[in-house]
């Protein structure tokens, strides 16, 4: 390896444009590629049109590009196996991928793996059962003594769609059939009913290699494309970092209680593991429980977690890749963060793509990430259901959120919409 690292970031969304300008910052970033990109990772690689999902094309790119690290963003292909991929192969065995392999990605491809995992590791979370279609039965017995709300969760991936709160008996046992039934596809072929948990949510970040590992700034995102957090749920819509009711007495609560016995259950299992895992927690009565475990980075929790986080990012994940991430100590900013995300009218549902978005230039104080962009003969357009976010780093939060949302105001496209109030629980 010549000491300049050339890098693969895999993704297009607002995390891998915060990827790819952390990345670019290093000394040790040679080449960047991004794959398939958007208009903002174009200011600090070369976007090339390959799906993260084509592995034969992924493949074919990193050694005609002479590729040297390839970084993952979205789950997609580490639940499809892209870690194992390269491992397997001759020629691409030796590059690092940052992330974890297919047998580690089933902390997120399979929510009753994730169960039966954390209740063998002894990790709090939620109760719960599981069934298929062979036991519908005893399912719909289940779900009508269940206390109320009941949760279902489809167990694959469904695009943030597959967990619902249901608040009634009727309508949890019609989930229940339709999940069976194929509403979700083949995610939802066994479902997992659980207990509701009522508190206040945030993200954990860890960095591991499968021994050690490394605690990356907290944030909480706001999901709910409606002001106080109501109305469906979205990829998010903002979030901010360090969320201040995350103190260090709750971060211990959750290293010894959540992500000691995680790593050692990764290590135990003999799972490779080498990128990031993300714990979706929720503080009840002081104590946290995992909502949902990730196999990647929050979107758009990275756009306030990198921003406030001093290290090279590039070492960090040479570090990992050689066995040394136990010697890296994480050097994390005093400054708060906070994002906005412009979205297209319509999002979550249906909306249209292709408005031209003006004023970009006009924003100021402002770390502006593209999520679905797209460069144009003519301009940036919009290319998907959010388009941008808005990251501000301030002394405390709200700071952040004010002057972001001065650069929302001046950012334009037909049918903007974002929210005002990200942080208003805090
Ligand atoms: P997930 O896809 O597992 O992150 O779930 C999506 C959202 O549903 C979470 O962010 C929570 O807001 C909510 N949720 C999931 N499981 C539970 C639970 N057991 N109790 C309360 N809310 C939940
Ligand atoms: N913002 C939540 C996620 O990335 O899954």
């Amino acid at each position: 390896m010549s000491d300049k690292i050339n890098i693969l970031l895999l993704g297009g969304g607002g995390r891998e444009h915060a990827f790819a300008w952390k990345l670019s910052q290093s000394p040790l970033c040679g080449k960047l590629l991004i794959a398939p990109g958007n208009a903002g990772t174009a200011q600090h690689g070369r976007n090339v049109n390959v799906n993260p999902n084509d592995f034969p094309g992924v493949r074919q790119l990193v050694l005609n590009e002479n590729i040297n690290m390839v970084v993952v963003g979205p789950e997609d292909p580490l639940v499809k196996g892209i870690w194992d991929f390269f491992a397997a192969d001759s020629a691409l065995a030796h590059i690092p991928v940052i992330g974890p392999s297919q047998a580690g990605a089933q902390l997120e491809g399979s929510k009753a793996f994730a169960k039966a995992f954390m209740e063998a590791e002894g990790i709090p979370t939620a109760a719960y059962r599981e069934f298929t279609a062979a036991n519908l039965k005893e399912g719909l017995a289940y779900v009508a003594q269940h206390t109320l709300p009941v949760v279902l969760k489809a167990d694959g991936l469904a695009a943030g769609k597959g967990v619902v709160i249901c608040s009634n008996i009727t309508e949890a046992r019609d989930e229940l059939r339709d999940m069976l039934g194929g509403k979700f596809g083949d995610a939802g072929n066994r479902v997992v009913i659980e207990q509701f948990l009522s508190g206040i949510e945030f993200s954990v970040f860890v960095l591991t290699d499968g021994k050690s590992y490394k605690i990356l700034p907290v944030a909480k995102d706001y999901k709910r494309i409606g002001e106080g957090d109501t109305g469906l749920n979205t990829g998010g819509m903002g979030a901010v970092s360090p969320p201040p009711f995350v103190t260090p007495e709750l971060m211990k609560k959750v290293e010894n209680r959540i992500i000691k016995p995680t790593i050692a259950g990764i290590q135990r299992r003999g799972m490779v593991y080498h990128g990031f895992v993300f714990i979706g927690l929720i503080e009840v009565d002081g104590d946290p429980f995992v909502i949902e475990y990730n196999c990647r980075m929050g979107d758009p929790e990275t756009e306030v977690v990198l921003p406030r986080l001093n290290n090279d990012l590039v070492a960090m994940f040479q570090a990992l890749a050689e066995g040394n991430l136990d010697k890296v100590v994480v050097e994390e900013a005093a400054h708060a963060a906070t994002t906005v995300m412009l979205v297209s009218g319509g999002y979550p549902g249906d909306y249209e793509k292709g408005k031209l978005i003006s004023g970009l230039e006009n924003a100021s104080d402002s770390l502006i990430f593209h999520a679905g962009t797209q460069e144009q003969e003519g301009g940036i357009v919009t290319n998907g259901g959010r388009v941008i976010a808005i990251t501000t780093c301030a002394e405390n939060f709200r700071e952040a959120l004010s002057v972001s949302l001065e650069n929302a105001a001046k950012i334009d496209f037909e049918n903007k919409y974002f929210r005002t109030d990200i942080g208003f629980d805090l």
